[in-house]
C-alpha cells in the first residue's frame, strides 16, 4: 500500500514525529537559546507561552509551547457575540436522545458562500464544555477560504477528517496541508485559519473538550504498529506579514465571540515545544488483524485516544477502518453484532464500510449509541456467512469510528434534517431463526 495521494501534492516543509519537543525558527537567531524567557528576546521578539495542559500535569501528559512572536496576543480589542451558526456545545441537553440507530446521508453544501466557520454543522455530542469533558461531531462544508479572519476554539482541540477537497491550514506554529484520507490536529486554543485549495471542501470534525489526543499504549503488539508517531508531521515557522485589521472569532463556552486587531495573529517567528498542530496520512497506518481466526476487538484500529478519568474509558477514541487483509478461517469476518457500553458515531471518507451493503455513503454518518444492538445488515450477513473463505483484500475503502464513554446527543437540528434516513433499522429487518435441533454437518460454508 502506498501512502494516499492528496487531491493537491504537499510540497510544504515538515517536522516529523507524536510529542516531541520539537523547534523551528523562520529567521535565524529568532530563538532563544538555553532559555526561555530572556530579558529582551531575540530580534525584538516577545515571548509568549501556550500551555495545554495544567502546569503541574505529569511530565508524559504535559504539552507546552513557547511563542516568539512580533507582538503579544494580549493586543486586541474585547469580543463581541456573533452567531452561533450551526456549531453546537456541549451538554446536549435541548431534546432528547432516541434509543434508536441512527444514520444520515451526506449533509449539503451551504446555499451562500461559507467559509470553515460559516458551514460548521453539529450532528451530535457529549459530555460539557465547560466541565471540559466529551466531545462533539461535526461536519465542516466550506466554498470560500477564511478572508482576513482566524479562528480560536477554547472549549476544545479539533479532530479534522477531510472527505472532499484540499486544505491548507495557516497556524500561529507554520503550515499544513490536508486533502482526503489525512488528519489534522489543531490544539485548543491555536489561532488559526483555512484556505481552501479547491472550489468546495468538506469533511468531518472532532471536537474534543476532554484530554488532549495522543497515541493508544501498544501493549503485547510492542514498540512498532499501528499509527507510528514518525508518521505525524508538524509544520515549521511561518509569519505572515501584516496587511492592516483582521477579525478573530474565539469559540468560548459554547458560543462565537469575534474581536479586531490590527494585525495578523500568525507573527509567530519562532518557536519550540510539544504541544503543535499536526497532520498524518491514514494509509500510514499499521493494520494488525487476526492471521488465524476470528478478528480483534476494534480498539486494534485505534489511531488516537483521548483518555478519561478511568483508565482503559477513553473519552474518546479516533479509530479507522482501512484498506486490509481479511484470512480469518472458518471465521465471520465482517464486524459481528454487538452491544457495547461505548457509543459509536461513524464516518466514511470513501468506498464501502464493510459491514453494511448499501445505504452508508461517503460523507454520511452513522450513530449506534450505548447498548443499542447493531452489525451487518442482512445482505452483508448472507453474504459473509456463505463466502469461500480465500484471503481477501477489503480496498480502496476508509471508515472511520468517533468511540466514547459519553452517549451521543444528536442535536434538534440534526433530527429534524432532511438529510436524517428513515426506517435506517429495516436494514436488519427479514432476519429468519435457522435454529435447528441437530448440529449441521459441518461449520464450513455451503
Ligand atoms: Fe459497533
Amino acid at each position: 500500500m502506498t501512502p494516499t495521494q492528496a487531491l493537491r501534492v504537499d510540497t510544504l516543509p515538515y517536522q516529523c514525529g507524536f510529542g516531541n519537543q520539537f523547534a523551528s525558527e523562520a529567521v535565524p537567531g529568532a530563538l532563544p537559546v538555553g532559555r526561555n524567557s530572556p530579558q529582551r528576546a531575540p530580534l525584538g521578539l516577545v515571548a509568549e507561552l501556550l500551555s495545554g495542559t495544567a502546569f503541574t500535569a505529569p511530565r508524559g501528559h504535559n504539552l507546552r509551547t513557547w511563542m516568539y512572536r512580533k507582538r503579544p496576543s494580549a493586543m486586541q480589542a474585547p469580543y463581541t457575540r456573533i452567531s452561533n451558526g450551526a456549531w453546537c456545545t456541549g451538554p446536549f441537553d435541548k431534546v432528547p436522545t432516541p434509543a434508536n440507530r441512527l444514520r444520515w446521508d451526506p449533509c449539503p453544501m451551504p446555499n451562500g458562500e461559507a467559509d470553515f466557520i460559516d458551514g460548521l454543522y453539529t450532528v451530535a455530542g457529549n459530555g460539557d464544555a465547560h466541565a471540559q469533558t466529551g466531545v462533539a461531531a461535526h461536519v465542516y462544508r466550506a466554498n470560500r477560504s477564511m478572508q482576513r479572519r482566524y479562528l480560536v476554539n477554547s472549549d476544545g482541540e479539533m479532530l479534522l477528517v477531510p472527505q472532499q477537497g484540499s486544505l491548507r491550514l495557516h497556524t500561529e506554529l507554520g503550515r499544513l496541508q490536508l486533502g482526503p484520507g489525512e488528519i489534522a490536529l489543531l490544539p485548543r486554543g491555536l489561532r488559526w485559519r483555512v484556505e481552501l485549495l479547491e472550489t468546495e471542501a468538506s469533511g468531518y470534525v472532532c471536537e474534543n473538550y476532554g484530554a488532549p489526543f495522543r497515541l493508544p499504549e501498544l501493549g503485547p503488539i510492542g514498540s512498532n504498529g499501528l499509527a507510528n508517531p514518525r508518521d505525524f508531521l508538524a509544520p515549521v515557522a511561518a509569519h505572515e506579514d501584516d496587511a492592516g485589521p483582521v477579525r478573530i472569532v474565539n469559540k468560548f463556552l459554547g458560543h462565537l465571540w469575534e474581536g479586531t486587531q490590527p494585525h495578523s495573529p500568525l507573527d509567530v517567528v519562532a518557536w519550540h515545544g510539544n504541544l503543535v498542530p499536526t497532520k498524518y496520512d491514514l494509509a500510514h497506518f499499521m493494520v494488525i488483524g487476526t492471521i488465524s481466526f476470528d478478528h480483534p476487538d476494534p480498539s486494534i484500529f485505534t489511531v488516537l485516544t483521548s483518555g478519561s478519568d478511568t483508565p482503559g474509558v477513553a473519552n474518546c477514541d479516533f479509530v479507522i477502518f482501512p484498506p486490509r487483509w481479511l484470512v480469518g478461517e472458518d471465521t465471520f469476518r465482517p464486524p459481528w453484532f454487538h452491544r457495547n457500553v461505548m457509543s459509536e458515531l461513524m464516518g466514511l471518507v470513501k468506498g464501502v464500510y464493510d459491514a453494511k451493503a448499501e445505504g452508508f455513503v461517503p460523507g454520511g454518518i452513522s450513530l449506534h449509541n450505548c447498548m443499542l444492538p447493531h452489525g451487518p445488515d442482512m445482505a452483508t450477513y448472507d453474504k459473509a456467512s456463505s463466502a469461500m473463505l480465500e484471503p481477501h483484500k477489503v480496498d480502496d475503502t476508509l471508515a472511520f469510528m468517533f468511540e466514547s464513554r459519553h452517549v451521543f446527543r444528536p442535536t434538534a437540528q440534526a433530527l429534524q434534517a432532511g438529510h436524517l434516513q428513515s426506517g435506517y433499522d429495516r436494514v436488519w429487518d427479514g432476519f429468519e431463526s435457522r435454529f435447528a435441533t441437530k448440529p449441521l454437518k459441518a461449520s464450513s460454508p455451503p
